[in-house]
């Protein structure tokens, strides 16, 4: 007899055949719950998730890095070394299989700042909030307006965080914080995928964080269908023509196979 969970895993798997023979078929989002299984946590769990033991507003935000930079790049500077202790999961490697299989037809965009997408193969992953190995100057170099040399990062003295020894600029992560845009680029590209994709594919968000939760439903208006991977539900199921109660490592692999 055939269970409930493997019907709803083959009416997922035709939901998703028509897009896997078109260039830009399928556009995948992903968010923190990507990276789960491979050990780093989410954002919105509430035992264990970051904004249920710190306040966002002052680890992930530019008036909490000016407020406490040390505090600040010492929390992101564990947690890029965290990240360089963990492995992609089956379900990063079933994305990355997926786009060596099918060259073309997906377009990767994650919410994550980690490289786990990366590190399993997805090199062009779109990154929408920005990428936690790399740093950026707080502000803009005062000596460019002055035809100067600007801030050099091999120049920049060591500390926490580090500063430019000219002007004393501080390094911040390359992560966008509450209250800032959104890389140019990475947003349209996201959207011109999201546009022009015949199947969405959102795994692991909470839906709660914008631009980027709003692709699905830019999608879904643009024809697409949505389908959805979450063990628990999102703020955006009801933008999913189907939704799969499961993990990302435990039902990506089988979708995908
Ligand atoms: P959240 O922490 O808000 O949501 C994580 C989602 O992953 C939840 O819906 C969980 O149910 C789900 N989840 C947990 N374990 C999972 C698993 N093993 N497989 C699949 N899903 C699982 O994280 P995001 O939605 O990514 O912003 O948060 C969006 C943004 O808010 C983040 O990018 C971050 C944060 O503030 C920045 O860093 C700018």
């Amino acid at each position: 007899m055939i269970s409930h969970a493997s019907a709803e895993l083959a009416q997922a798997r035709a939901l998703l055949a028509p897009a896997l023979g078109q260039r830009g078929g399928l556009c995948v989002l992903t968010g923190a719950g990507m990276s789960a299984e491979s050990g780093i946590p989410a954002f919105r769990d509430a035992l264990t998730g970051y904004w249920a033991q710190f306040d966002p507003m002052e680890l992930a935000s530019e008036g909490g890095f000016r407020a406490n930079p040390q505090r600040v790049w010492t929390w992101y500077a564990e947690r890029r070394q965290g990240g360089q202790q963990t492995q992609p999961n089956a379900g990063h490697h079933a994305l990355a299989d997926l786009a060596r299989r099918r060259p073309g037809v997906l377009t990767l965009v994650t919410q994550n700042v980690d490289d786990l997408h990366q590190r399993a193969g997805n090199t062009d992953a779109i990154q929408l909030h920005g990428d936690i190995l790399q740093d950026r100057w707080l502000d803009p170099c005062p000596r460019q307006a002055r035809g100067g040399n600007v801030c050099s990062t091999e120049g920049a003295q060591a500390g926490q965080p580090p500063r430019c020894g000219e002007c004393g600029n501080l390094l911040r992560p390359g992560v966008v914080w509450f209250g800032e845009a959104l890389p140019l680029g990475a947003i349209s590209a996201a959207e011109q995928a999201a546009q022009h994709c015949a199947v969405m594919l959102v795994v692991g968000t909470s839906g709660a964080v914008w631009p980027a939760a709003g692709l699905a439903g830019l999608a879904r208006r643009h024809g697409a269908q949505v389908l959805i991977v979450n063990p628990a539900p999102s703020e955006i199921d009801g933008q999913a023509h189907q939704v799969l109660r499961g993990t990302a490592a435990t039902v990506l692999p089988a979708l995908l196979a």
